[in-house]
């Protein structure tokens, strides 16, 4: 089965850096069942690497994610250009953060859950993956859901990545759901539009991708009404001001 690269998706109307954004009618029974919601996805890309095998990974994903109903963008901090972190976007006075770095704290808040695609680096996550969700405050991503994918090129599938994302992703409030999807000998899986190289066992694949989506789905769905009904946010004010977080560089 082949699937169009990222580079063939639609570009992102109105959103510097958020190019590939998926557009397509969305179904009211993601997931197939009828009973979850269509979401709103971030995918964000772990990868900043040239001939990256996180474009493989990512584009099936994205294509995935779309045919089970949802809305989806993709993060990729190689076409937003996005800086290194120095300090979180909460840290700088009211608008004066970076205009990249204000539109992709929009769509964070906008989405209704997150999914990680990162390769193993060094027995963790990439720092790709640190340097972009590490600019946004908990309050961005949180009483949200959350799917870790993870790969390598050996035969661990990034595991290790997938074990520190999970506490991470739990500071952050967008809660990971049990099922990861990971990918070892990646290489040997995907070709570069993000089909299935020849002999690969594609419907094995598309099993774990749906065990992990679909767990996805379903909190996702629950956390949405619930978010609808009860503001989180009074239930769990935060503890710290805004404006006491606020440090000048110069102090
Ligand atoms: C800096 C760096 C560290 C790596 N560390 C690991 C590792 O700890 N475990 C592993 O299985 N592969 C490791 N790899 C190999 C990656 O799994 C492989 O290069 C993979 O293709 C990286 O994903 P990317 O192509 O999307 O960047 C590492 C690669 C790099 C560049």
């Amino acid at each position: 089965m082949a699937f169009v690269s990222l580079s063939k998706l639609v570009r992102s109307p109105g959103l510097r850096g958020l190019r590939y954004c998926t557009r397509r009618a969305v179904s009211s029974s993601a997931g197939g069942d009828g009973s979850n919601l269509s979401l709103k996805l971030l995918v964000f890309l772990g990868s900043t690497r040239p001939n990256r095998m996180c474009a493989r990974v990512s584009s099936y994903v994205v294509r995935t994610l779309e045919q089970r109903g949802h809305q989806v963008e993709v993060v990729d901090p190689v076409e937003l250009d996005l800086p290194l972190l120095r300090q979180p976007v909460f840290a700088y006075p009211p608008g004066k953060a970076p205009k990249v770095l204000l539109e992709l704290e929009e769509k964070i808040k906008a989405a209704d859950g997150y999914v990680i695609v990162s390769p193993e680096y060094n027995h963790s996550f990439s720092p790709a993956i640190g340097n972009t969700l590490g600019h946004f405050g908990g309050s961005c991503f949180a009483f949200k859901s959350s799917s870790i994918v993870t790969y390598s090129i050996g035969q661990f599938a990034g595991i290790r990545a997938a074990m520190s994302l999970r506490p991470f992703l739990s500071e952050l409030g967008c809660l990971p759901v049990s099922a990861i999807f990971s990918i070892a000998k990646v290489g040997e899986v995907f070709n570069p539009d993000g089909s299935f190289k020849d002999g690969q066992d594609d419907k094995r694949w598309d099993g774990y991708a749906a065990k992990c989506f679909g767990q996805l789905e379903w909190v996702g769905s629950a956390f949405k009404k619930h978010r609808q009904v009860v503001d989180p946010f009074s239930s769990s004010p935060p503890n710290v001001k805004m404006e006491d977080r606020y440090m000048p560089e110069s102090e």
